[in-house]
C-alpha cells in the first residue's frame, strides 16, 4: 500500500515538473453562474444580436419597467460596427440594460487553443468598448460550451460565465406555444430567481415570447432585472468614454 502510495505520487509529481507553465495547474478558473441569487428576481438573457429585434424587445421591457441583459456576439448574425447596429447598442445600454459578451464569431470555444479563445473574446470586447465604453464582467459561451482552458481564460479576461437554468428554446426551433409553456413551466417551479435564456434574433421572441414573458413573470411577482442585479454584482469591469467610428471599426 505504502509503496504504491509513494508511487503514485511520484507520477503525479513528474506530471506536475513536466507540465510547462502555461498549462497553469493552479489557474483560477471563471465562476459558472447558473442561478440568479435575489428573490424574486428574473434576469432575462437575449443572446446572438445586435440584430433588428434588439429595440423593439427593449421598448417592450421599458414600457414595464423591465430590464434585460444582452449577450452580443461580433460577427455571427450581422457585423457589430454596422451603423444601424452601434446606435441598437448605445440605446440599450442608455435603456438601462446590461451588456454582455457572446464572443466574435459564435464558435464551440471548448474546440479551440487559448490563443483562438482570447481572439473569440477580444474582439468582442473590443468593440463593445469602442461602441459602449462598456468592459463586460460577464461573457456567454456560444451554445452554453466551455472546458477548463475557457474558464481560465474567461478568469483571467476579468470575467464570469454565464449559463442559464431556464432554456426558452427558441433557438431550437421551438414553436413559440413551446417557449411561452417554458415560461409557465418556470413560474410552476416557484423558483426563488430564474434566469432566461432567449435570442433576440427572431421576431417571435421579439413580438410574442417577451411580452408574454414580462406579463406572466410579472403577474407571478418578479422582477425583470440584468443579470447583475439579481446577483447582486457589477455588471462591467470598468467604463469609459465609448469612440468615435473610423476605418478600423470594421468586421472583415
Ligand atoms: C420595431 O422597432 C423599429 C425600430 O425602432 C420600428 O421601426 C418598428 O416599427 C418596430 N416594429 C414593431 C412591430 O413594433
Ligand atoms: C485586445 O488585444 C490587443 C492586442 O493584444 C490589445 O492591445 C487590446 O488591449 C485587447 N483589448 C481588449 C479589450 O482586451
Ligand atoms: C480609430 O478608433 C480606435 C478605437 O476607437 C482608436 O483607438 C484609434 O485611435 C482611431 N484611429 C484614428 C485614426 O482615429
Ligand atoms: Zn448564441
Amino acid at each position: 500500500m505504502l509503496s504504491s502510495a509513494v508511487l503514485i505520487s511520484a507520477a503525479l509529481l513528474s506530471v506536475v515538473s513536466a507540465a510547462p507553465p502555461s498549462s497553469g495547474i493552479a489557474a483560477p478558473l471563471a465562476e459558472v453562474i447558473v442561478n440568479c441569487k435575489v428573490p424574486k428576481t428574473v434576469a432575462l438573457t437575449l443572446d446572438d444580436g445586435p440584430y433588428i429585434y434588439a429595440r423593439n424587445i427593449s421598448d417592450a421591457l421599458t414600457a414595464a419597467e423591465a430590464k434585460a441583459t444582452f449577450f452580443l456576439a461580433g460577427n455571427t448574425w450581422s457585423c457589430i460596427y454596422q451603423d444601424e447596429n452601434i446606435k441598437t447598442i448605445q440605446y440599450l445600454h442608455e435603456q438601462g440594460h446590461q451588456i454582455g459578451s457572446h464572443t466574435w464569431n459564435h464558435l464551440d470555444l471548448s474546440l479551440l487553443t487559448r490563443a483562438e479563445v482570447n481572439y473569440e473574446m477580444n474582439k468582442t470586447e473590443e468593440a463593445i468598448l469602442r461602441v459602449a465604453g462598456l468592459k463586460p464582467a460577464f461573457m456567454r459561451p456560444p451554445f452554453g460550451r466551455y472546458n477548463n482552458l475557457v474558464r481560465e481564460v474567461v478568469a483571467e479576461r476579468g470575467q464570469k460565465i454565464a449559463f442559464w437554468d431556464t432554456d426558452t428554446e427558441d433557438s431550437w426551433g421551438a414553436t413559440i406555444e413551446r417557449s411561452k409553456e417554458t415560461i409557465d413551466e418556470a413560474i410552476a417551479r416557484d423558483a426563488t430567481s430564474l434566469h432566461i435564456l432567449a435570442h433576440d434574433t427572431y421576431a417571435t421572441t421579439a413580438y410574442e415570447l417577451v411580452p408574454y414573458a414580462i406579463k406572466q413573470l410579472q403577474g407571478a411577482g418578479y422582477k425583470l432585472v440584468t443579470l447583475a442585479e439579481c446577483l447582486g454584482e457589477e455588471p462591467y469591469q470598468w467604463t469609459q468614454k465609448p469612440g468615435v467610428k473610423n476605418d478600423t471599426w470594421r468586421c472583415g
